[in-house]
Parts: structure tokens; sequence; C-alpha cells
């Protein structure tokens, strides 16, 4: 079974808990999404290798690290993960950015492409597909396989809430790919919405609603 990783830091459950609550509006709630992305980045990105350098500071030589290795590559699903693309180019502003738009249908609750525009050498990037909600997991498997087709191999996927329902599906179709997550909720209404989730990500973001 693929990898899940669940963000408990205080900081993240504290955001993440305004987030939730319906009486927050769409200015706080784009400012805690891009907050949170920041803050789950930080953690995210604990283990990624370092290499030995040296500077001259004023006063002489410093031996210090800087990040080796595969560069990073962030890929938000439109429209809601295009707040959480903005806190991860808080911490890692030189990294590379591609855009999948994918709707879900209302109806049949399945994902629908519309967009996709990828760095050309994603093949040899990290990739971290990002959007808040993971919900099927039909916009997460689409996007995910899209990637692929692209000769995208290192892939990750940071949501700020998954449903079981979705991870499951994510990870029998991908098993490779690792969620990130700050919170995995208890279930899918008949809707396919998260319960107790947070409403409709893009529409509490955007105020579309
Ligand atoms: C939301 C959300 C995910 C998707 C999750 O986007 O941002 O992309 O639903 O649902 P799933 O796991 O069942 O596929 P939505 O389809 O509402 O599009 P929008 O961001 O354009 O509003
Ligand atoms: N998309 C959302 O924005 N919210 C959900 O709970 C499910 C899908």
């Amino acid at each position: 079974m693929g990898q899940v990783r669940v963000f408990s830091h205080p900081l993240i459950q504290h955001k993440l808990t305004i987030l939730r609550d319906a009486a927050t509006g769409h200015k706080e709630f784009r400012e805690l999404v891009e907050e949170i992305a920041m803050l789950m980045a930080f953690e995210a990105t604990g283990d990624l290798p370092v290499q030995a350098v040296e500077v001259t500071t004023p006063v002489g030589p410093a031996r210090g690290s800087t990040i080796a290795g595969q560069e990073l590559a962030v890929v938000p699903i439109l429209r809601a993960g295009l707040a959480m693309e903005a806190g991860v180019l808080r911490l890692m502003p030189t990294a590379r950015v591609g855009h999948i738009g994918i709707y879900r249908d209302p109806a049949t609750l399945e994902p629908h492409t519309y967009y996709c525009k990828l760095p050309p050498d994603v093949g040899s990037r990290q990739v971290l597909v990002v959007d808040p909600m993971l919900a099927t997991g039909g916009s997460a498997v689409e996007s995910i396989t899209l990637l692929r087709r692209h000769g995208a191999r290192t892939i990750r996927l940071m949501v700020l809430i998954a449903a079981p329902e979705g991870i499951r599906r994510l990870h029998a179709a991908h098993p490779d790919v690792a969620v990130y997550t700050a919170a995995v909720d208890d279930h899918l209404n008949d809707h396919g919405y998260i319960v107790p989730g947070l409403g409709d990500a893009g529409d509490r973001l955007y105020g579309t609603r």
C-alpha cells in the first residue's frame, strides 16, 4: 500500500481548523490555504538531500550545505490548487510550475481535463502535485496519469484534507505516489463531498458561491 503522511504540527492544525469553519470568509480562506501549503511544504522537504559547500562570510570561510539532487516542479490542479502553489513558491521560489486544469462533473463525479502545461523537463524533476481536496480521488488519479504520460517519474501529492476513499483509489492506480495531508477525514457524502471537510474548496477560495 502507498505511503500516507499526516502533518500534525500544531500550527498546521490550528490554521486548518479555522479554514474548515463555515464562518471564515474567502480572503482569510485564501491566505490560510497559502500559509498551510507553505508549512506543509516545509515538513515535506525535510528529507531533501544536501551537499556540503563552503562560502566566504565577511569574516572568513564557513562550511554549509545546499540542496542537492533533483529539482522541484510544483503542479497545482486548477482551480483550487493555485492557492497552494503560491504557498509552496514562497518557500521554493525557483521551482518550475506546471498547471493541470481538471473539474469534477457534479453529477457523475468523474474528472474532466481541460488544460495541461508542464515544464519540458518534468521527467527529471521531483513533482509535487498540490490540491486542497482528495475526495473520490478521480482528479488526482487523472492528473498523475497525465504527468506520467509526459514522462514524470518521481511524484508526490500534497492535499489539505483527504478522504479514505480517495487515498484508496489513488493508491490502487498509483501505489508509488506518497500522499501528504493535514487530515484524513471520515467519509464522502452522497454528493462526493468530504465529511466534515471544508465544503467546496474552489468556491470558498474565490467566493463563487
Ligand atoms: C475540487 C478539488 C479537487 C477535486 C477533488 O475541484 O479542488 O480538484 O474537487 O475531488 P475528487 O477527488 O472527487 O476528484 P473541482 O472539481 O470542484 O474544480 P474547481 O477547483 O475548478 O472548482
Ligand atoms: N471538492 C471539494 O472542493 N470539496 C470536497 O469536499 C470534495 C471535492
